[in-house]
């Protein structure tokens, strides 16, 4: 268990700045050259919608809100720049889950002009406006945690920075964001840099549905 103190020394040293660099000294940074390929392309959305009807929307669905239930997450109004490094992470394995990892070989969508299309279709959708929620019982903890430890990177409207590869975290399921954060505390999602890893180590169960339940409930307007 870590402590506060941890945490400061985190936000301290890794603000705005020294992301990018971490994510590319680290594991974060995909090696593969799809990732360079795709992030440059200008994506064709009309191509983008048709491969997702086929090869996304029986999961995701329509309009990519997510699934909550089975904790699939909203893609809809997701950074652009986060979602194609999501998606070639699946691809090269370092972001593990064997789902998606069929899925996206399946579907042909290994090469960089379709994931552009399709993660260009997804990244203008209009962001989740009611998605799944936390009891509700703990939202001052997790206003506290969020403004205190997270808001640095994530935003003050934890809309996120596409060129640092930080995600929106609004109108995302509850369930998916607890579920993330443990697993990156777990060290179960390898595509992050090791200062995330420790950082998320230094949260308890019962913090990450705090912060998960406050930002579940914040307006997408
Ligand atoms: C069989 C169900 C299924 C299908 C089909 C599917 N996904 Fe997913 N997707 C998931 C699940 C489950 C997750 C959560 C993965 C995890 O827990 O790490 C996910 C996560 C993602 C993420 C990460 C989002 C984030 O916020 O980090 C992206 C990006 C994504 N999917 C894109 C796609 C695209 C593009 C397609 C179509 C080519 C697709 N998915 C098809 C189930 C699916
Ligand atoms: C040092 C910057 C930084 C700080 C501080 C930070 N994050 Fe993140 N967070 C990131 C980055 C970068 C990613 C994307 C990692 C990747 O590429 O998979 C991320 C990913 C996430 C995800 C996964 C989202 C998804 O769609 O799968 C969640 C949830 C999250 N952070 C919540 C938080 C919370 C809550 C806090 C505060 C306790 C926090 N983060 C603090 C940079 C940060």
């Amino acid at each position: 268990m870590l402590t506060k103190l941890f945490r400061v020394m985190i936000l301290a040293c890794c603000g705005w700045g020294c992301i990018g660099a971490q994510a590319a000294s680290s594991g974060g940074m995909p090696p593969d050259v799809y990732l360079g390929s795709a992030l440059g392309k200008r994506p064709d959305e009309t191509r983008g919608q048709k491969i997702f009807q086929q090869h996304c929307l029986q999961c995701h669905q329509a309009g990519a809100v997510g699934l909550p239930a089975q904790k699939i997450p909203a893609l809809a109004g997701q950074q652009y720049e986060y979602l194609i490094k999501q998606v070639v992470d699946f691809l090269d394995q370092e972001r593990s889950n064997a789902i998606m990892h069929q899925q996206l070989m399946r579907s042909g969508l290994n090469n960089a002009t379709s994931i552009a299309d399709v993660v260009g279709y997804v990244a203008n959708l209009p962001m989740n406006p009611a998605p799944e929620q936390g009891p509700g019982n703990q939202l001052e903890q997790g206003k506290h945690i969020y403004e205190g430890f997270c808001a640095s990177c994530h935003g003050r409207t934890a809309e996120g920075n596409g060129d640092l590869w930080v995600p929106n975290l609004r109108g995302q399921h509850y369930s998916y964001l607890v579920e993330q954060m443990q697993r990156m505390a777990r060290a179960q999602r390898g595509n992050i840099s090791e200062d995330l890893h420790r950082m998320f180590t230094s949260y308890t169960d019962t913090e990450f549905q705090s912060v998960a339940d406050y930002l579940s409930r914040w307006s997408v307007q």
